[in-house]
C-alpha cells in the first residue's frame, strides 16, 4: 500500500464516503490537491475521478497547486474597496513581492483576493489562515504578514 493509500483509507475511516470533509483533510494536510491522491480517493469511494474533480473545482477553499503555508485572502468586493482594501492588496502584494493568486517562492505565503465575504459591516476583511480580520489597514495586514513570518522562523 502507497502513502497515498493509506492517507486516504485513515481518512475514509474516519469520513465514511462523504468527499468534501475527506478531501478538506487532503487540502489541509498538502496544501493542495495532488492529482495522484484525487486518483486514490476516487479508487477508494468507487467514482469517476471526474465527479471527484467536479465537486473540487466547485469550492474556492480547494486548490490544485500547492498553497502557501499561509494564506491570506483580501476582500475587494465593493464595500471593502471603497475602504481601501484594493491599496492594501497592492501592499501585501509588494511586501510579498508576489501577484494576488501566487504563492511566494518559499511557500510560506500565498496571496488571494475575493469579491465578498459576507461581512461587509466591518470590512475592510483579511482572512490570514482561516481567521477572520476586520476593520483592516494596510499597517495591520502587514504586521500580520510580519507576525507569520517570526512564528515561521521560530
Ligand atoms: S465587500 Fe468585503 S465583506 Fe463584503
Amino acid at each position: 500500500m502507497t502513502k497515498e493509500e493509506a492517507f486516504v483509507d485513515e481518512r475514509v475511516k474516519v469520513h465514511g464516503r462523504f468527499l468534501i470533509p475527506i478531501l478538506q483533510d487532503i487540502q489541509k494536510t498538502y496544501n493542495y490537491l495532488p492529482e495522484e491522491i484525487i486518483r486514490v480517493v476516487a479508487d477508494k469511494l468507487e467514482m469517476p475521478c471526474r465527479d471527484v474533480y467536479g465537486v473540487a473545482t466547485f469550492y474556492r477553499s480547494f486548490s490544485f497547486v500547492p498553497k502557501g503555508k499561509h494564506v491570506l485572502t483580501v476582500c475587494v468586493g465593493t464595500a471593502c474597496h471603497v475602504r481601501g482594501s484594493t491599496r492594501m492588496a497592492d501592499a501585501l502584494s509588494r511586501e510579498l513581492n508576489i501577484l494576488p493568486g501566487e504563492t511566494t517562492e518559499d511557500k510560506n505565503f500565498s496571496l488571494e483576493t475575493v469579491n465578498c465575504l459576507g461581512c461587509c459591516a466591518i470590512g475592510p476583511i483579511v482572512v490570514a489562515d482561516g481567521e477572520y480580520h476586520g476593520e483592516m489597514t494596510t499597517q495591520k495586514a502587514i504586521k500580520i504578514v510580519k507576525d507569520k513570518e517570526k512564528g515561521t522562523n521560530e
